[in-house]
């Protein structure tokens, strides 16, 4: 018991002990992501040997498939449409800012020439450096470029049989007899190697994604945490080698400083700005059009349009950034209800983008009207009100007067007067001192979601 108790001090302190990046200050951390957070918007793309099968990412743990049941999807890989290009553009249009790419998923496929495994896009049919065409067709359109790098790998032989692995036992004695022979040590060095090629081959890479953890608890067994993975070491490469690099939360150094750059709530909405120890973090929420990240043809819970605006919205209302995933086809192109999305949302980026780009969650003394969403740019001092549910007419701000000076529509920059309460009418709403009218047309323009900009004194 004592000795349990002296271990877990000292890996506490051996946490806390650890600092990555000890000497940047809070203000140099804001300064490194600076551009993250003003872009608010990028694009995820999962793409593996798993869109072939075209039912989830997951398909191989799914359908508990070895790696010889797998090798057919290797073997016939052989995206002839693919034009990195043509993704790009398409981000742009969108208005995607920046995008993040599954250089290798957990079925451990790598679209990349490794030198470490001949398990890569060069060696099946297709025979291309698919990523490296990828990096230079999006830094071309002007995107910063982010690797996703899976810390799973359900294909390297030296990869323990674990509770998320599609060999999973169900016993500690079947575990161990699968996992004989097996050096983590090997794959921990592979983990690294990879890491150092994607970092060193591929010019400036300004994010990375790596994922993820899942440690062992009482009730959930055979998982895999930090030492698995020698994050400590792996994320102090990572930031050697590409010292203005951005990285996400999941190596499961969360207590350890500098250990991760942002967080990462995964296809839900938080009901907040997150928070540690009492203090607004960085945080990127990630999501899919629908439900897979993988080319899923089947999945037919797509959602809509306004649904995906609001999505985006709401998260830079709350100081977040948006990583809206498509999953390609096997021949590489976007799927068709991914590129109608794609359309829509920016249809109205076009118009209302400056709603979204350089703000954040507006100050705490300017309420939210009814059916609405908040946004604020600090810099120019601008708010923006989305108007999620079009109102009649009269649309009050409440406490806002003395505060603004000019207000418009952001899609067409047509004024909008403000006005008085209105007379004579039974159920009157009167107009408390403090509150601003604003004179609406009665019919909603023709937007998804019209954005009132209001220039503040
Ligand atoms: C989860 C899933 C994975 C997906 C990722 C995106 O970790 O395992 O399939 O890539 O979330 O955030």
């Amino acid at each position: 018991m004592k000795r349990i108790i002296v271990l877990m001090l000292l890996t506490a302190f051996a946490m806390n002990g650890f600092s990555q990046n000890p000497e940047e200050t809070p203000e140099q951390k804001t300064e490194r992501m600076a551009w993250w957070t003003k872009a608010r918007f990028g694009m995820f793309i999962h793409w593996g040997l798993y869109a072939s099968p075209a039912r989830h990412e997951w398909v191989k743990r799914y359908e508990r498939m070895s790696n010889e049941d797998y090798e057919k999807y290797f073997e016939i890989f052989y995206p002839d449409l693919y034009n990195p290009q043509e993704w790009a553009k398409k981000a742009r249009e969108a208005g995607m800012k920046y995008a993040v790419i599954t250089a290798k998923h957990h079925e451990g496929f790598c679209l990349f020439d490794s030198k470490y495994t001949d398990y890569k896009a060069t060696n099946t049919p297709i025979g291309r450096d698919l990523l490296k065409e990828w990096v230079e067709a999006f830094r071309a359109e002007g995107f910063k470029v982010g690797f996703y790098y899976s810390l799973l790998d359900w294909h390297h032989p030296d990869y323990t049989i674990d509770r998320n692995h599609p060999l999973s036992a169900s016993s500690d004695e079947e575990y161990e007899k699968l996992n004989k022979g097996k050096d983590m040590d090997v794959y921990r060095q592979y983990i690294k190697d990879q890491v150092r090629e994607l970092l060193t081959d591929y010019g400036t890479i300004d994010i990375i994604w790596l994922d993820y953890s899942f440690p062992t608890r009482k009730d959930y067994d055979h998982g895999k945490d930090h030492n698995d993975w020698d994050s400590e070491n792996l994320l102090k490469m990572v930031r050697e080698l590409q010292p203005d690099i951005i990285v996400n939360d999941r190596l499961d150094l969360l207590d350890v400083e500098g250990g991760w750059d942002f967080t990462t709530p995964e296809q839900y909405k938080v009901s907040k700005w997150p928070e540690k120890n009492g203090i607004r973090v960085p945080w990127e929420t990630c999501q899919t059009f629908s439900g897979s990240w993988g080319y899923y043809r089947d999945e037919m819970t797509w959602k809509d349009t306004k649904q995906l605006l609001v999505l985006l919205i709401e998260t830079v209302s709350k100081g977040g950034n948006l990583l809206l995933n498509v999953g390609p086809t096997a021949r590489g192109t976007f799927d068709y209800r991914a590129n109608e999305k794609l359309e829509e949302m920016g249809e109205w980026m076009k118009y209302n983008n400056r709603s979204i780009y350089g703000c954040t969650e507006a100050p705490a003394d300017y309420t939210r009207p009814d059916h609405s969403l908040l946004t604020y740019n600090p810099e120019t001092n601008r708010l923006y009100v989305h108007l999620l549910d079009y109102p009649m007419k009269w649309f009050t701000l409440k406490g806002y007067e003395g505060k603004v000076k000019y207000a418009q529509f952001l899609h067409d920059g047509s004024e909008i007067k403000f006005g008085k309460p209105r007379h004579n009418v039974t159920h009157q709403e009167s107009k408390a001192k403090d509150d601003v009218i604003l004179i609406l047309p009665m019919v909603k323009p023709n937007v998804e979601i019209p954005v009132i900009e209001l220039i503040l004194n």
